[in-house]
């Protein structure tokens, strides 16, 4: 039987290259995004390496909406292996500026999002003996976010809270379940980020490795954490950032 993985926000960017990544280690791919154009190019892409792709137009935000895309995915191949929560937005605002509702959608999209989609997710890898869960966090969960000119504390309370919850569902849901985060540095996505292109310079300066980080990069590493045997690791944050010290 084929291994199932769900990756939110798989249509582009790193969440794409994971989804590849994961495709290319047998896994056949849920894309649950609100881009359709964007999924429709990555699930062609992930036919193209012999999987088979599902996919849900949908706001992670929606916890209801998580619950019925699960039920389908079960219905439809019988177990779920991997759960990548990748979606993902900064948002960035200044205290003194963000309404309440502008914080409340950040929490949501970064952080309720896991919840929603480990709340589905649980029960199926539970009742089939085994699974495992990544979430994508952020350097910025340590570092309050140093790359942009506006504050992004609401992100990265958000990023922070999904370490925190890592941690938790590690001890409850172990040993049937790992679970696990990644924090990427600065990633170089094929959208770009104005200001990120901006300072490029700038912050490879803070980079040792000396370059900005690539979805591959992230991907890989993903890849290996669904896949890795004997596995010994849970309850873990990586930081995938080439160290980044300074920016
Ligand atoms: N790029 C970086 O430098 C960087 C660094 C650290 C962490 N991250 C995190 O990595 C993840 C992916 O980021 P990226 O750089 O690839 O961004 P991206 O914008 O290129 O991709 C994010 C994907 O998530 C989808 N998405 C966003 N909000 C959604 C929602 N409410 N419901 C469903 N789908 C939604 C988008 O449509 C998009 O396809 C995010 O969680 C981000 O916070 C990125």
């Amino acid at each position: 039987m084929s291994k199932v993985a769900i990756v939110t926000g798989g249509a582009r960017g790193i969440g794409r290259g994971c989804a590849l990544a994961l495709a290319r280690k047998g896994f056949d791919i849920v894309l649950v995004d609100l881009l359709e154009p964007e999924m429709e190019r990555t699930a062609g892409e992930i036919a193209a390496e012999g999987r088979k792709a599902l996919r849900f137009a949908a706001d992670v935000a929606d916890h209801r909406r998580a619950k019925e895309i699960v039920d389908q995915v079960t219905k439809a191949w019988g177990r779920i292996d991997f759960l990548l929560n990748n979606a993902g937005k900064s948002m960035p605002k200044p205290m003194v500026e963000i309404t309440e509702e502008e914080f409340d959608r950040t929490i949501a999209i970064n952080l309720k999002s896991c919840f929603n989609y480990i709340h589905a997710t649980a029960p199926v890898m539970l009742a089939q003996g085994g699974g495992r869960i990544a979430s994508m966090s952020s350097l910025n969960a340590y570092t309050g976010g140093v790359t942009s000119a506006v504050s992004k504390f609401a992100y990265a309370a958000a990023k922070a809270g999904i370490l925190g919850m890592t941690r938790a569902l590690a001890k409850e849901l172990a040993p049937t379940i790992s679970v696990n985060a990644i924090c990427p540095g600065v990633i170089k996505t094929e959208l770009g980020n104005s200001l990120t292109q901006a300072r490029e310079p700038e912050l490879i300066k803070g980079i040792a490795l000396g370059r900005l980080g690539t979805p591959a990069d992230v991907a890989e590493f993903v890849a290996f954490l669904a896949t890795v045997e004997p596995n010994f690791i849970t309850g873990q944050d990586f930081k995938i950032d080439g160290f980044q010290w300074v920016v």
